[in-house]
């Protein structure tokens, strides 16, 4: 079964910062800290803080500990996710991926096709994460189209490396 992001209560990360916050995730300086970590990461870079406070109204922030298996192969899938703090390990049925670390995004291809899971990612480190459920991804990109060209870049970028590794594997050390 997938991780349930909704299950994630607080983990231990020590955020002075977010020391007031209320259960609710609702106080002034909750929402001062989302968009804290909303404006360290490179997939949002050149947002307004307009642009930035909706990020965070069609998101959550949620912990979860080293080990977590965050997504499972052939699982359905209903999130994307976006790497705030913290380091996961990619399996895909071609082995091991690179990991993926602040900054980088997983969980978009369930969300654009409808199909389960590609890979199986696990947290490496204790993680913090920016989930964006269905309901509000499509919703978040028809707002910010800007996130579809990066998306899609590192999508590109993805399937480029996937390729190149295949090649490597089926010709040996030095791929033609
Ligand atoms: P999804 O299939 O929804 O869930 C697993 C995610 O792993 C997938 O979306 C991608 O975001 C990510 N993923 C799949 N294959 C790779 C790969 N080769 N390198 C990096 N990330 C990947």
């Amino acid at each position: 079964m997938e991780f349930d992001p909704r299950s994630i209560d607080r983990l231990p990360f020590h955020d002075p910062d977010e020391a007031a916050r209320a259960p609710a995730g609702a106080t002034p300086s909750s929402r001062d800290a989302r968009l804290r970590h909303l404006q360290r990461v490179p997939l949002f870079s050149g947002f307004t803080e307009g642009e930035l406070r909706r990020v965070a109204e069609l998101s959550r922030i949620v912990e979860a500990p080293a080990g977590t298996l965050v997504t499972q192969i052939g699982e359905p899938g209903d999130s994307f996710f976006v790497i705030i703090d913290g380091t996961v390990a990619v399996r895909t049925p071609v082995g091991a991926g690179s990991e993926l670390r602040p900054g980088d995004f997983f969980g978009e291809m369930s969300l654009l096709d409808g199909e389960p899971r590609s890979a199986t990612i696990a947290a490496v480190t204790d993680l913090r994460l920016l989930i964006v459920d269905r309901s509000h991804f499509w919703r978040l990109l028809d707002e910010a189209p800007d996130l579809i060209k990066r998306i899609l870049t590192i999508l590109s970028r993805r399937v480029r490396h996937l390729e190149q590794t295949i090649n490597a594997m089926l010709h040996g050390a030095n791929p033609t």
